[in-house]
């Protein structure tokens, strides 16, 4: 007896007792039973032999079958707690056939039925001594057909490796992936965990201090945004500020400007306006006195 299976015979009397577990439980191996299914349908598309393509479809028909009786089960059971039933059972390959090859499939698929086995005779024991039948039947009827795939599946492994040594050495070499495989999605399911709780206790120490920060900021914007409301009397000084946000690029201009228009306002305007007037009085006043006093004599003339 494996340790596994001492620790399943343990527990099985208190865990099947636990409100709501039995149908979680047979909902399980609706789908495990419908992942073997999908593997079995991969081999038998995949194996070049087609005796075994045959006991491949079968076996896969089998498989089919008991996925519909455990969820059946299930569903009866959810039923009876008066909850709704779970969905149709889905299930995702590993496409083991073409990962592991032929034999070691053959292996792999031999070590999981014999497991099965084993565990769904202690199963329908238990609930034949609890007194319930209907699910003793459903795991006696599904016995029948597990004992045949843990003993065609060993036949088949003998015959491919070329012995029985050679079979058992394949068995072992399948345990060690198994072991690899279950501690792979133990580390993985360990690191969820992890990565969950690390980030809970993020969120919890870091969510006040954001709030803390926030409401500072929000103060600081309050009394920033009261600044600019005076300003609309401090409009007229808006040319000033128009230098002083521009020095980056005038410092050049701005030496430029009051270079530029101080002196040609007062160089032009003050010499301007006297050159202009000099020159007004230079062109019109004496075009006015030159024209009118000789015209007027002259239309006298002409009258
Ligand atoms: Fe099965
Ligand atoms: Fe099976």
């Amino acid at each position: 007896m494996t340790l596994r299976h001492a620790l399943v015979r343990l527990v099985t009397p208190l865990v099947w007792r636990v409100p709501g577990h039995g149908a979680r439980k047979l909902y399980g191996f609706a789908r495990a039973e419908q992942a073997s299914r999908i593997d079995l349908l991969l081999a038998a598309q995949r194996t070049a032999s087609l005796a075994r393509r045959a006991l491949y479809l079968r076996h896969a028909l089998d498989e089919t079958r008991h996925a519909a009786m455990f969820w059946r089960r299930s569903t009866e059971l959810r039923l009876d707690d008066q909850r709704a039933p779970f969905t149709p059972p889905v299930a995702d390959t590993e496409d083991l056939f073409e990962r592991l090859g032929e034999r070691r499939f053959l292996a792999f698929v031999h070590r999981g039925e014999r497991r099965g086995r084993e565990q769904f005779e202690l199963y329908a024991r238990h609930f034949g001594e609890r007194g319930d039948p209907r699910t003793e039947a459903l795991f006696q009827a599904i016995l029948v057909d597990e004992r045949r795939h843990e003993s065609y599946t060993r036949s088949l492994l003998v015959e491919l490796a070329g012995g029985e040594p050679a079979a058992r050495s394949e068995l072992r070499r399948a345990a060690l992936w198994e072991a690899w495989r279950t501690w792979r999605r133990a580390g993985r399911a360990l690191a969820g965990a992890i990565y969950a709780l690390a980030m809970t206790l993020i969120y919890l120490v870091t969510g006040p201090v954001a709030a803390v920060g926030l409401r500072a900021m929000r103060r600081r914007a309050r009394w920033q945004l009261a600044a600019p409301v005076p300003q609309p009397s401090t409009e007229p000084a808006t040319p000033p500020a128009g230098p002083a946000m521009q020095p980056p690029a005038e410092p050049a201009t701005q030496s430029a400007q009051p270079a530029m228009q101080p002196p040609a306002q007062p160089a032009t305007q003050p010499p301007a306006q006297p050159a202009t007037q000099s020159t007004q009085s230079a062109t019109q006043p004496p075009a006015q006195p030159a024209t009118q006093p000789q015209a007027q004599p002259a239309r006298e003339a002409s009258r």
